[in-house]
């Protein structure tokens, strides 16, 4: 069984305490819900993997609370990434760092690097106070599909495979951390995600994207499928390459109105921001997505957003959902 708990000081105290016996909880970040474990007992953040039947060469997100205490897992850090760090700590961004030896190597998938990231999410943080270690924490939810952005999302995927969950409400970005890694000091995007590549490039000038070969990935964000809903997802560009309404078809518009000719037909339909504020969107696309999937559909139809902002982000997520294994 899994314990839901309350963000009070007795929840609080109860997580602390699982975390610190090497057991699992999920707590709430401003991003998604996060799988945490201690990172520095390799034990327990194995557990995380067998809990998320996460590939063991996937590497996992360290959580301080402090600038201070995140590079002190570093073994060296680069003028662009303090700078980032003083912009956007606490919040959605990890930064790919050299890991100190005593970050264990199953956090790191036996990389040499580890990815920090100072959470601004204030449960998350007084969880972090409260246990007073790092917590290695992956997204809550099952290898491949999509990520939680509330305590019943969680449990939907590792109901009775985790200790506990912290129930802190829905989640305010709703997307992962933009993830950072350097090369000769300057910046290169390994996940597109809340901080977009504009907000990185204002601070850093040139930021390179980390599509480079190597022998795997060097982040599951960047696996061709990841995201995945069980129903088939189809993605449009444009409202008028959208097929005709079908009873058996959900249609999720991401920004602006549904368009005219699809108010009626569809089995669903939902606008993600009629306002078309991106940032609208992508706090309930995961929701949605979850949502669409459990509506019976035999076809996801979404039209997507302009690919810049927030916009990559989105996009990149529903490109990977849309890869059919
Ligand atoms: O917003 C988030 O980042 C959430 C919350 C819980 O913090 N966490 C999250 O974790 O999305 P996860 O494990 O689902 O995705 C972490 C990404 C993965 O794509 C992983 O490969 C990459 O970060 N990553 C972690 N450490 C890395 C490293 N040392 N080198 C390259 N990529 C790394
Ligand atoms: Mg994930």
């Amino acid at each position: 069984m899994t314990r839901q708990l309350a963000p009070d000081p007795k929840g609080l105290d109860a997580a602390a305490t699982i975390l610190r016996s090497g057991g699992l909880v999920a707590m709430p970040t401003e991003t998604v819900y996060g799988l945490a474990a201690n990172a520095l007992n390799p034990v327990a953040v194995a557990r995380i993997f067998e809990a998320k039947r996460r590939p063991s060469f996937d590497p996992l997100i360290v959580h301080l609370p402090s600038a201070e205490q995140a590079f002190a897992l570093a073994t060296s850090v680069p003028d662009a990434a303090r700078r980032l760090a003083a912009a956007f700590w606490p919040g959605p961004l990890t930064l790919v760092l050299p890991r100190a030896a005593i970050i264990p190597d199953i956090v790191a998938a036996e990389l040499p690097t580890v990815g920090l990231r100072v959470p601004a999410h204030p449960v998350a943080r007084q969880l972090l106070e409260r246990v007073g270690l790092p917590l290695a924490a992956p997204s809550a939810n099952l290898f491949g599909f999509v990520s939680p952005t509330s305590a019943a999302h969680v449990l939907d995927g590792l109901d009775g495979r985790i200790d506990a969950v912290l129930d802190g409400g829905t989640c305010a970005h709703g997307l992962e951390s933009t993830v950072v890694a350097f090369e000769e000091g300057r910046p290169i995007i390994l996940r597109h995600g809340a901080i977009t590549r504009e907000q990185i490039a204002a601070l850093c000038g040139a930021v390179g994207e980390g599509a480079r070969v190597l022998e795997r990935p060097l982040a599951p964000g960047q696996l061709a499928r990841h995201y995945a809903t069980r129903t088939p997802l189809r993605l449009f560009d444009r409202a008028d390459q959208l097929p005709e309404p079908a009873a058996t078809a959900a249609l999720i518009v991401i920004a602006g109105s549904i368009p005219d000719a699809h108010r009626k037909g569809n089995l669903s339909t939902r606008a993600l921001a009629p306002s078309g504020s991106l940032t609208e969107a992508a706090a309930s696309l995961f929701a949605a997505l979850r949502e669409a999937d459990a509506s019976g559909a035999s076809e996801l139809r979404i039209l997507t957003c302009d690919d810049s902002g927030l916009g990559r982000a989105i996009n990149d997520r529903l490109r990977r959902a849309a890869v059919r294994a």
